[in-house]
């Protein structure tokens, strides 16, 4: 088990969010010149994501490495796509080069997209000597069921405990989904969870309090730290 999560609640989330993400970066770059960072989809990132464009204008975009936790199973433009909201909130107004951006491919067959993503994963954990890819840092959010990335309850990716990236069918939305493992979230450095305001107090509670039925509380790096950034 590792050590218990830090909690931090705040009014000024997206400013707070957006700064604890920066020193992070700045922190990775310095100790070993890559920042290897997962972003996470829906609406609660999208102000975060266009603050740090905003502040970190200078940042040395060329040694990050962006991935994504999750990705809907739609096409790069569609209103859905986790990968359309981050190139419009940080990608284009921080100019990202494009090497810099992992996208999963919504687009294609979800097994394929899973798999592809995983074999890129697996190229740079293999070329740095690392036996499952490390993330510096994880970007998670919370659904009102206690789903986090793409991990929603009683699917079968929760069960996954190889497999680093899986297409993860979503009976309750009808839809397919890619999604990072526990395996591969559990091996990053730190997981940041940032949690508007619009969640429910008592499921944040019971997360916190690692109850397993919601996937988020299964949430447990095995040599990382986790912060749960609570706007108030
Ligand atoms: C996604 C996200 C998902 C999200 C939660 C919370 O693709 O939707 O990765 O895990 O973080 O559903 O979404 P909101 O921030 O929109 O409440």
């Amino acid at each position: 088990m590792s050590a218990a999560p830090r909690v931090i609640r705040t009014k000024n989330f997206v400013a707070d969010a957006a700064a604890l993400i920066l020193e992070q970066a700045r922190k990775a770059v310095t100790e070993h010149s890559e920042f290897r960072i997962a972003l996470s989809g829906g609406n609660t990132p999208a102000p975060i994501y266009a603050r740090v464009a905003m502040e970190a204008y200078d940042f040395p975009w060329q040694s990050v490495l962006f991935t994504f936790g999750d990705e809907r199973c739609v096409p790069p433009d569609d209103p859905q796509s986790n990968f359309r909201m981050a190139r419009q909130n940080l990608f284009v107004p921080a100019a990202v080069p494009g090497k810099s951006i992992m996208r999963m491919r919504g687009e294609i067959d979800p097994q394929i997209a899973a798999q592809d993503y995983e074999r890129q994963l697996d190229a740079i954990a293999t070329s740095r000597g690392e036996p499952i890819y490390q993330h510096d840092l994880i970007l998670l959010g919370l659904g009102d069921d206690g789903h986090t990335a793409s991990l929603f309850p009683e699917t079968a990716a929760l069960d996954e405990m190889a497999r680093r990236v899986v297409a993860n069918f979503v009976p309750k939305l009808n839809a397919w989904r890619l999604t990072f493992t526990f395996p591969l979230i559990n091996h990053a450095r730190h997981v940041l969870f940032l949690v508007g305001a619009s969640k429910h107090p008592e499921l944040i509670e019971r997360v916190l309090a690692r109850d397993r039925q919601f996937p988020a509380a299964r949430v447990n790096p095995v040599a990382g730290e986790v912060t749960w950034m609570i706007e108030e």
